[in-house]
């Protein structure tokens, strides 16, 4: 059986990382021989996610980026730790640093991070309060191929999900964090095995139906 290790980056609360732990232990995923999530990497020591890690027993280890002078040099650490696991797939689950060009290389078509709308519309942060801002009446999330330009990316999967009349920040926010728990999963697996590809910064399928690529919520 081919190992297919899946590293998780972290900064924060681990919810996605816990949707993902869920899922790997599921039945559905047997047909994934091999899949498991082999570490949990944080930036920040006080992430709330290591506790996920620990309760579900993977290993974890923080590499803090205060500790370093410039980015390369916590990029070259991280991808050290990240090396140890030899991942098929490294998974960026609420990371909250961006990763310079050399070290999104080094994990070219390995390297998927889960953003907080419909992209490419509002990239980088305060996504929901963006959506509103703008009187969107879709919003959702978008797991994609990491490329050296933040949150551009070859789309794999995108969530959609309805903006109300009533919606606040929070509200909206935790409408797009339950989908989002649904979608990381099924993108990670698509890319584990080998359905979902990515070729010249482009998605190549293979006996992939479009309902596994949108999820709509009523
Ligand atoms: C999620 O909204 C994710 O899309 C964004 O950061 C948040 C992480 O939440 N990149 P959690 O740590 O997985 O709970």
């Amino acid at each position: 059986m081919t190992s297919k290790n899946i590293v998780v980056l972290i900064s924060g609360r681990g919810t996605n990382l816990e949707a993902l732990l869920n899922a790997a232990a599921d039945e559905r995923w047997e047909d994934t021989p091999g899949a498991r999530v082999a570490a949990v990497i944080s930036n920040r020591g006080d992430a709330a996610g290591l506790a996920i890690a620990r309760k579900f027993g993977i290993p974890w280890h923080v590499v803090l980026h205060t500790e370093f002078g410039s980015r390369e040099s916590f990029d070259e650490a991280l991808a050290r730790t990240v090396d140890r696991y030899a991942p098929a797939l490294v998974v960026l689950a609420g990371f909250m640093r961006v990763l310079t060009p050399g070290f999104v290389r080094r994990y070219e078509g390995r390297l998927v991070n889960i953003h907080p709308s419909l992209l490419p519309l509002f990239p980088g942060l305060h996504t929901h309060r963006k959506a509103l801002a703008a009187g969107v009446r879709v919003h959702g999330a978008t797991v994609h191929f990491v490329s050296p330009d933040v949150d551009n990316g070859a789309i794999i999967a995108q969530a959609v999900v309805p903006v109300r009349p009533e919606d606040d920040e929070a509200s909206l926010a935790a409408r797009v964090l339950e989908e989002e728990h649904r979608l990381l999963p099924r993108a990670v697996k698509l890319v584990l095995e080998g359905r979902v590809r990515c070729e010249n910064e482009r998605v190549v399928l293979d006996r992939v139906g479009a309902d596994e690529l949108a999820l709509l919520a009523p």
